[in-house]
């Protein structure tokens, strides 16, 4: 069943000897990278046929800074009436989408980015009008997450948010000490990164999430420890740490054996740091303190609180917005260089053709599989067998020797497989372990633009 592990064999001395803690972040399988133009479009009407909509996600391509180390789909440098000619198209896109959709129920919400707060208040406000308007969604009824960055937290945007029902802001600091913000090349002063969470908490918002992190050039464990005790100040409902990635098309660029080992090093004191102050471990990345369960993080993600309703569809608006049925995701094309990311922003803006689905992936029963089980395991409270088999009729452990391929890393019982705190430490090297032979292959031959 497994063929891309039986080629190099996790656990076997070759897999160990090439092994880097840090092959890649699963944010959501598959990546955009195995997408393909789909030829011909299929009408969303159809795509969405039968599907229950339960997440919306609206994505805002546009920042004020390109950070060195970010590869998310973004612009900066936006100029005069692109913000609006922006809004325009999300507009278009929404009422053609709303029209395919059978009846949505939107349980969950999020804005992201990029940074979504870029916009100005007026049009924050332009963008909650218009998506509770055409998609017929009350955000302050559902979890809403907005993302944001230090620069742009300002009181008055944040009274928007606020006012129109955002229950969790996230915004990165990655770090308090001014010189690494330098070093990962995110001009920021920490009296800014001060100013915005003291106003984030005026705000009201109830649910902060503080993203740090770890790996950047010069950071130690005594500076490390130093940007947790800072973010600890403002007692965040929740906190991500992002092991550092350089990727192509990236400001950095860095890669070996003592990084990984620095990184490792900063992991475990990271969460030794996080759990003795109190917080729950979500996942190798997400911390949260204990509580009633609160908004879930972005939706279709790993991390989202809303994983055990992998069977619903998310509806994503914006041009790099995912969406997913059963079946299909879909979305429109992708690109992390400048050039390219400013065409693709050009096109959507003078779009019209919002009822088809442009670029994807088909998922078979095989991947929808494959998809519950990374979305699953590398969580602390692992896969459920009993919701595997519910939904696919089979055990996990017959699907795939996850025990035999991951020694120590995956433990099971009767009822749940769940990573191990080695595993977990280990899930970015377990997670693309468990791509799809056809997956690795899309995403290899993609051609990074
Ligand atoms: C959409 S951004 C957060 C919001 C906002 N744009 C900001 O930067 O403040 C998502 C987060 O992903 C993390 N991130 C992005 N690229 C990364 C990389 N290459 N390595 C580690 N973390 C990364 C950063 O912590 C960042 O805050
Ligand atoms: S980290 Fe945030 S602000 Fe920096 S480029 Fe990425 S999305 Fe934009």
């Amino acid at each position: 069943m497994d063929g891309a592990l039986r080629r190099v064999h996790p656990g076997s001395s070759r897999w160990r000897a090439r092994l880097t803690p840090y092959e890649g972040y699963v944010y959501a399988y598959p990546h955009k990278t195995a997408y393909r133009p789909l030829d011909p479009r299929p009408a969303l009407s159809e795509v969405w046929a039968g599907e229950r909509a339960g997440a919306l996600y609206v994505h805002i391509p546009f920042c004020e800074m390109r950070c060195g180390f970010c590869n998310l789909f973004t612009r900066t440098g936006a100029p005069e009436g692109l913000t609006g000619a922006y809004l325009d198209a999300l507009e278009r896109q929404a009422r053609a989408v709303r029209a395919a959709l059978d009846g949505p129920r939107f349980t969950t919400a999020a804005f992201g980015g990029g940074t979504p707060t870029y916009l100005d208040a007026r049009e924050l406000t332009r963008l909650f009008d218009l998506t509770e308007q055409t998609m017929g969604v009350g955000l302050r009824e559902i979890p809403l997450s907005v993302e944001t960055s230090p620069a742009t937290a300002t009181p008055d945007r944040l009274a928007v948010l606020a006012e129109r029902g955002a229950s969790r802001i996230s915004i990165g600091v990655q770090s308090f000490v001014d010189a690494e913000a330098r070093a990962a090349v995110r001009p920021q002063k920490r009296a800014e990164v001060e100013a915005a969470l003291d106003a984030i908490r005026a705000s009201g918002i109830a649910t902060l999430n503080i993203d740090l992190i770890y790996g950047i050039d010069g950071q130690t464990p005594d500076s490390w420890r130093h940007s947790l005790e800072a973010a600890l100040t403002w007692r965040p409902e929740e906190l991500y740490l992002y092991p550092l990635y350089v990727r192509p098309l990236t400001g950095l660029g860095r890669q070996d054996r003592a990084w990984d080992d620095q990184r490792m090093e900063l992991y475990r004191l990271g969460r030794d740091h996080l759990l003795d102050a109190g917080y729950d471990q979500v996942s190798m990345r997400m911390f949260r303190l204990p509580g009633p369960p609160g908004p879930p993080g972005p939706p279709g993600t790993t991390e989202s609180a809303d994983y055990c309703c992998q069977t619903d569809g998310m509806v994503g608006l914006g041009c790099g917005a995912r969406s997913y049925t059963s079946a299909l995701h879909h979305s429109f094309e992708y690109a992390v260089g400048a050039r390219h990311v400013r065409t693709i922003i050009d096109d959507y803006v003078r779009r019209d053709d919002f009822g088809v689905a442009n670029v994807g992936f088909a998922l078979d029963e095989e991947e929808r599989r494959r998809r519950h089980l990374i979305q699953s395991l590398l969580r602390t409270e692992g896969l459920s067998r009993d919701l595997y088999r519910s939904r696919f009729g089979t055990d996990v452990l017959d699907d795939y020797p996850l025990l035999e391929r991951f020694p120590g890393w995956l433990t099971a019982d009767a009822s749940t497989v769940r990573p191990t705190p080695d595993g977990l430490a280990h899930s970015d090297a377990i997670g693309p372990a468990l791509f799809s032979p056809r997956v690795r292959a899309l995403m290899e031959g993609y051609a990074a633009c």
